[in-house]
């Protein structure tokens, strides 16, 4: 449908709706942009999800992103295998390959390899 036909369809109203999905759309192209949404959204329950290594999570038992990224031998590859599965304490939830791209994009925005 183009865009013409959905003024004439749904009116103004709807353009803008279309308008603002094409807006979600190219946001989430931006994969550490994205990642740190992600983060503040899902993650940040648990998690320390700012780039503040001395800042607490709020589980104490879950470890700050900052400290994820920097320890050692917590490679892209680690994190990756470690979201494609649940982790026990974490809540019964998957992420999609693009979302853990763009959360380990995230996280190595505050260090590691
Ligand atoms: C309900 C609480 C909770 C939520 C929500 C949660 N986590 Fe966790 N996470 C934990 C806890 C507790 C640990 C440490 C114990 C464990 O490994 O199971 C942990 C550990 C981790 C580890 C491994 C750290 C290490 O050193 O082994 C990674 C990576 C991680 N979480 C990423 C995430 C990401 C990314 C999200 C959001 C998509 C997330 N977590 C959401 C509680 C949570």
């Amino acid at each position: 449908m183009r865009t013409r036909d959905i003024v004439m369809r749904f009116g103004i109203a709807g353009a803008f709706l279309l308008l603002s999905e094409m807006g979600v759309a190219s946001a989430q192209t931006t994969a550490s942009g994205d990642g740190g949404k992600l983060a503040r959204t899902f993650c940040n329950a648990c998690h320390q999800v700012e780039p503040n290594a001395d800042a607490p999570s709020p589980n104490p038992e879950a470890p700050p992103f900052a400290r994820i990224a920097t320890t050692p031998g917590m490679t892209d590859l680690a994190i990756r295998v470690f979201l494609r599965s649940p982790h026990s304490t974490m809540p019964n939830f998957l992420l999609s390959e693009p979302e853990i791209d763009g959360v380990i994009a995230y996280i190595r925005t505050m260090g590691g390899t």
